[in-house]
């Protein structure tokens, strides 16, 4: 055991290539099924435009702001989430890096059974494309059938566990940035197709009006909220995944131009994909009504039939949709076994791999009961903690996105915008280079009050008026 922490310690720690290798791999992260899945459904519950303004407000005025924070931890420290956090604010404040850890081991284990799915519908779109689309398919009895498999639904978390071990296993360069290099212009390539594709559909212009033009009458205070905490979850925020990619970022890299550019990506990512599925819902009469009911009605109900039925050249696009949602959801799943096992890593002292293989193998452990929870075992299906969210998938998700995201947020904010002093944060954002956007003092004052006020909203919402927030 000595030699193997020695070991460890003196190897030296990975870094990003480049500043680009760092923002792809960060993008990666951002970019997912929170992007693909979460943000078109919640848009729609949401009746569109003023929702989509909010949001866009919540990114820059909280979810940027934050993501500097924390990669600034990180760089500064270069240490991962519990690390960083003890050294850059003392020994308590390791307690928030936990919690982040927590959170990363949580969000994987559910994350990994919807991640499956799109493998599931990859398989199943290439068969539909090659041989036709069955008429008649009831796809929403089909659906309900095959989450009910549970031995299905275990290899399919499976064989995506084992993916995004193989890429953590590998590192920081050979691994996760190299992935990233890859599937993300594929991920952009693929996009821009759907896009086009969607443009030329008819219901696109009603699309466009629905998403972009804002209705006030339509937002509640639920809905604000909503934004805010989707904002948390889709950058990748309140857990400590930005402080572990940012302990791998040289000082010559300027941590402000890195985070315009991962929040700008993701959140374009986020309004094509809703452009691309409002305009196919809006090309077909009566398809508005039905769809309503959930995320996945949308992603793996709504719209399979539609790619074979309205989408033009949709047999080749709707393999393509469903490798994008794989690929997108891969980057994602990279870095929230990055942040478990990097605490591993740098904490106890292990090793890369026989790291990546225990939080691995032991996040797979909970994984196997979230991909039972719809129906493959009873006890898993059954389980209740939080009034009204059955099945331990739905509870984890409660767990994560109520609750741990937003009190590590808030208290990540906290920790910079109040315990950390103007000399430090103002040099280490200011290292390499700011662009012409940046002033120090606005972004000083989003993280000592805007931040906090707001993430604390969610707290308070969640805590006293029992808002939901997953
Ligand atoms: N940002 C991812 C998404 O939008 O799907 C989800 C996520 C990944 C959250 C990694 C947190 C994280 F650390």
């Amino acid at each position: 055991m000595e030699g193997e922490v020695s070991k460890a310690q003196t190897t030296a720690r990975g870094q990003w290539t480049s500043n680009l290798g760092f923002v792809l791999a960060a993008t990666g992260s951002a970019i997912g099924l929170g992007n693909l899945w979460k943000f078109p459904f919640i848009t729609w519950d949401n009746r569109g435009g003023a929702f989509v303004l909010v949001y866009l407000i919540c990114i820059i005025a909280v979810g940027l702001p934050i993501m500097m924070a924390e990669i600034l931890i990180g760089r500064k420290t270069q240490k991962s989430a519990v690390g960083a956090m003890k050294e850059a604010f003392g020994p308590r404040w390791g307690l928030v890096g936990a919690i982040g850890v927590l959170a990363g081991f949580v969000i994987l284990s559910y994350y990994a059974v919807i991640a499956g799915w799109s493998l599931y519908y990859f398989g199943k779109a290439l068969g539909w494309s090659a041989s036709g689309f069955p008429s008649g398919l009831r796809l929403g009895d089909e659906f309900t059938s095959f989450a009910a498999r549970g031995g299905l639904q275990v290899i399919l978390s499976g064989l995506f566990m084992a993916a995004t071990m193989s890429v953590v296993w590998s590192g920081i360069k050979g691994g996760i940035e190299r992935t990233a290099r890859i599937l993300l212009p594929i991920l952009f390539g693929i996009l821009v197709l759907l896009f086009l594709s969607a443009l030329s559909m008819e219901g696109s212009s009603e699309a466009l009006a629905f998403i972009f033009r804002p209705n006030f009458s339509s937002l509640g205070p639920d809905g604000i909220l909503e934004a805010l905490g989707h904002a948390f979850f889709t950058l990748s925020l309140g857990m400590g995944a930005m402080i572990t990619y940012g302990s791998y970022v040289a000082k010559k890299q300027s941590i402000v131009k890195a985070s315009g550019m991962i929040v700008l990506l993701d959140t374009l990512i986020a309004l094509f994909a809703t452009v691309i599925m409002f305009s196919v819902i809006f090309s077909v009469p009566g398809m508005e009504e039905q769809v309503g009911g959930s995320t996945v009605g949308m992603l793996f109900i709504s719209l399979p039939e539609l790619f074979y039925t309205t989408v033009p050249f949709g047999r080749v696009l709707a393999p393509a949709f469903y490798i994008l949602v794989a690929f997108a959801a891969l980057t994602s799943t990279i870095s929230l076994l990055e942040v478990v096992a990097a605490y591993v890593i740098d904490e106890h002292g292990v090793e890369r791999k026989k790291a990546t293989l225990m939080t691995g193998g032991a996040i797979f452990l909970v994984t196997v009961m979230c991909a039972m929870s719809f129906g493959g075992w009873g006890a898993a299906s059954n389980f209740e903690l939080f009034e009204g969210k059955t099945g331990v998938f739905g509870t984890l998700d409660h767990l994560a996105s109520n609750w741990l995201l937003p009190v590590g947020g808030f208290l990540i904010t906290l920790a910079t915008g109040w315990f950390m002093t103007r000399e430090d944060s103002e040099s280490e954002l200011a290292a390499g280079g700011t662009p012409s956007w940046y002033k120090y003092g606005a972004w000083r004052f989003f993280i000592r009050y805007v931040a906090p006020v707001s993430v604390g909203a969610i707290l308070v919402a969640v805590g006293f008026f029992g808002v939901d927030f997953s």
